[in-house]
């Protein structure tokens, strides 16, 4: 599976923070013997984060973009909107099972808007902004990514019964 890692975050572009969530996420993804085949560290701009994203569908860059932060309540908060206007069809489940799952680690997961939509063959997945977040929500449905991925790209066509 070939991963995008997209971060969202004004203070990370400007180079006032350090991007730890950023390379969680990379460092988990490798973790599941997955490649991380681009990175980027953009400002929390709707416009910016939507051209990034059709960029990487539209020229199947990746077969999966995880993105992390950008999914709270800030007014710059915007990484949702990004999502659902590139998206053909979104993927409720996905963002539903990690809050269900977080609210074990802090009842606050229900402040995450988190989204994830499918593009052409790829699959956009929001997750959280902070590492602790991103670990707890990227470790719990990643081995379920695979299989899905395998039937967007046509791999696989039909579900193992379990
Ligand atoms: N989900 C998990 N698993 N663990 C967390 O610590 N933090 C929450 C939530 N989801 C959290 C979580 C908090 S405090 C917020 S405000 C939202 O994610 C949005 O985070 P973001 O703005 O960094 O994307």
């Amino acid at each position: 599976m070939r991963v995008a890692v997209i971060t969202s975050s004004d203070s990370g572009y400007k180079g006032e923070r350090e991007d730890l969530s950023g390379s969680c996420v990379q460092e988990i993804v490798k973790s599941f013997a997955a490649e991380v085949v681009y990175t980027n560290l953009l400002p929390d701009t709707q416009d910016i984060l939507e051209k990034e994203l059709k960029t990487i569908c539209d020229q199947n860059l990746a077969d999966l973009i995880l993105t992390t932060g950008g999914t709270g309540f800030s007014p710059r908060d915007v990484m949702p909107e990004a999502t659902i206007a590139v998206s053909e069809r979104m993927v409720p489940g996905i963002p539903e099972a990690m809050r269900a799952y977080s609210m074990q680690f802090t009842k606050r997961a229900m402040l995450s808007r988190a989204a994830a939509g499918i593009r052409k063959q790829t699959l956009i997945i929001n997750l959280p902004g902070s590492p602790k977040a991103v670990r707890e929500c990227l470790e719990y449905i990643f081995p379920e990514l695979q299989h899905g991925v395998d039937i967007l790209t046509g791999t696989a066509t039909n579900c193992a019964r379990k």
